[in-house]
């Protein structure tokens, strides 16, 4: 299974690929998760990276390329969650994966109106301990998650909706250059979490 999920910020991304990721036994790829562990680690890189994902710019291509690319061949079974994010990227995923001599089975988008991502995201908490994503109400932390609960440097209301502007520019023209190849799946992620997992489980054909 090597599966792309893509889809406007508080779609539900990173909670389904994780979801996912537990019953498949497939791999979480998030470049996300990579940025924001390159920043922590305060390294060069890091620091450089920093401003654009706290602004909720796009990291640019060259360097998000060569992040992503080394977990590529780490295993046969991933959901790659917040890559590609425009069409130089997509088409760069395109040639590492011809290289390695596979290709995508499936590219999920997850399609959610942008009044309702807001509050998902001002409502979004992640845990320190275990990198789980909740939310205050919808999803909230079990007990056995010690955390501590914390809010992302880019769920501000600026960059949230900055966030959303690039998506709608950049990101969603990949919907067209997904279906042309045959591989476009949307998955409509204002259903609540369980029935979402539902959906896309039974678009990468792992619904038992
Ligand atoms: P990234 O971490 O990928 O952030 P994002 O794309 O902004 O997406 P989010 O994580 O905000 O949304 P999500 O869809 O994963 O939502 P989630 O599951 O958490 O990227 C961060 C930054 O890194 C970028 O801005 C950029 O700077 C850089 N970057 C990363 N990849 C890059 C790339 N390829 N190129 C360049 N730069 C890159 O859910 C949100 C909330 O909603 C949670 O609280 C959750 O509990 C809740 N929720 C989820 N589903 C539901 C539901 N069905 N019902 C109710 N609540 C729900």
């Amino acid at each position: 299974m090597r599966v792309v999920i893509f889809g406007p910020q508080g779609a539900g991304k990173g909670t389904q690929a994780q979801r996912i990721a537990q019953k498949t036994g497939a791999e979480h790829i998030s470049t996300g998760d990579l940025v924001r562990a390159e920043i922590k680690s305060d390294s060069e890189l890091g620091q450089k990276i920093q401003e654009y994902n706290d602004r909720g710019d796009l990291v640019p291509d060259e360097i998000i390329i060569e992040m992503a690319k080394p977990y590529l061949a780490q295993t046969d079974a991933w959901l790659l969650d917040g890559f590609p994010r425009n069409e130089a990227q997509a088409k760069a995923l395109d040639d590492a994966l011809g290289d390695l001599g596979f290709g995508l089975d499936a590219a999920i988008a997850m399609e959610a109106p942008d009044d309702a991502l807001v509050e998902r995201l001002s409502g979004r908490r992640a845990s320190e301990s275990t990198g789980r994503i909740y939310h205050v109400e919808h999803d909230p932390p079990p007990e056995d998650d010690p955390g501590p609960f914390t809010q992302r440097n880019d769920d501000t209301e600026e960059a949230i909706r900055h966030r959303l502007e690039i998506y709608h520019e950049q990101t969603e023209p990949l919907k067209d250059y997904y279906d042309e190849r045959g591989i476009l799946v949307s998955v409509d992620a204002t259903k609540s979490i369980p029935e979402v997992t539902e959906e896309v489980l039974r678009a990468v054909g792992e619904d038992g």
